[in-house]
């Protein structure tokens, strides 16, 4: 392998850019090319490269975001778009890639890996920590510290004001987000996709918390909790039920994917970034790299994209306790 090329693919997340300079450097340290892909697999069927070097990644590692720019692609999901890809790829002389993405774009890298023979390797980024073969993807340490920082804000007006407060947290279809920053956010309740807890269990869980002295409340929802009411909904519902209870909303929404990485995700992407250039240059191929009892293991695609981890049932025993 004398080439490689590197692209940030689905929802951006914090680290992703420390990734991107360590696959850069870790080519540089072993002498072999890089090549930067702009907007994901779309700029991989437009040719949009950029070669890059050691100097090129400077004073990225505390950026959030990715300077390559990420993108959904719809035309990398039929046959003749990825054929360009593999023309460009080609006349490029790129031989390996290494992609930095979630599900979907280890989906792509993998039907691209069978229909073309292509070397590919996969690095977990996304903040929503559900890619089976790593305690950690990239950008979820972040995000909690970013959640937990915005958690305790709306805390402080919370109790100002005696009220209960409606925190929505990203995670479509997985409550990692929610669980964890829940108990570190103190939350009295914390409704995740996993697991329905159920209205009535929701209100006799706030009354009783009410009774015990707390004059103000904060209930962490994920976007996509299972009690299948939207944050908006359930705070009508809360009203309806609850004598006296001054509820409010508050939706987190995109600031969860910005930021400066945590030292954490530094690090991790750097670990990350070494793994998947040096597997690559080993012949190793469709793959994903991961961290694993604190060592970096790799994991096939087909396995990393079959389902999402599962929530720590620990956890939401912890947070039981927690809120008595
Ligand atoms: O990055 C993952 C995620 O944050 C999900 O939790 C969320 O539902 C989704 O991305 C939203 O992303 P977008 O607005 O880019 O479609």
């Amino acid at each position: 392998i004398k080439k490689i090329a590197v692209l940030t693919s689905g929802g951006d997340s914090p680290g992703m850019n420390a990734a991107i300079r360590s696959v850069v450097r870790t080519c540089a340290y072993h002498n072999v090319e890089c090549v930067g892909v702009y907007r994901g697999y779309e700029g991989l069927i437009d040719g949009e490269f950029e070669v890059l070097d050691a100097r090129s990644v400077k004073g990225i590692i505390n950026k959030g975001g990715t300077f390559l720019k990420s993108a959904r692609s719809k035309e990398f999901r039929t046959v003749e778009g990825r054929k360009k890809a593999y023309e460009n790829i080609v006349k490029a002389e790129i031989d390996g890639l290494v992609v930095i993405g979630g599900d979907g774009s280890f989906t792509g890298a993998m039907i691209f890996n069978q229909e073309f023979d292509f070397p590919v390797m996969g690095i977990p980024g996304t903040i929503d920590n559900d890619i089976v073969g790593t305690s950690h993807t990239l950008g979820f340490d972040t995000a909690l510290n970013t959640v937990v920082d915005a958690i305790d804000k709306i805390r402080d007006t919370a109790s100002s004001h005696n009220r209960l407060f409606f925190v929505e947290v990203m995670g479509r279809d997985v409550g990692h987000i929610a669980l964890n920053v829940g108990i570190a956010g103190g939350a009295e309740e914390i409704l995740i996709p996993e697991e329905d807890l159920g209205l009535e269990r929701l209100v006799d869980s706030l009354n009783r918390s009410r009774k015990s002295g707390k004059s103000s409340s904060i209930v962490v929802v994920a976007e996509g909790d299972k009690i299948g009411k939207n944050i908006f909904e359930l705070k009508d519902y809360v009203d309806e039920n609850m004598e006296g209870y001054d509820v409010r909303v508050s939706v987190l929404g995109h600031m969860q994917r910005g930021g400066a990485p945590s030292c954490f995700d530094r690090v991790l992407a750097s670990r990350m970034g070494v793994k998947a250039v040096e597997s690559l240059l080993e012949g190793k191929s469709n793959y994903m790299v991961g961290l694993i009892n604190n060592i970096m293991e790799l994991t096939p695609l087909e396995n990393a994209i079959k389902g999402k981890t599962k929530i720590n049932l620990e956890l939401l025993r912890v947070s039981d306790i927690m809120s008595t």
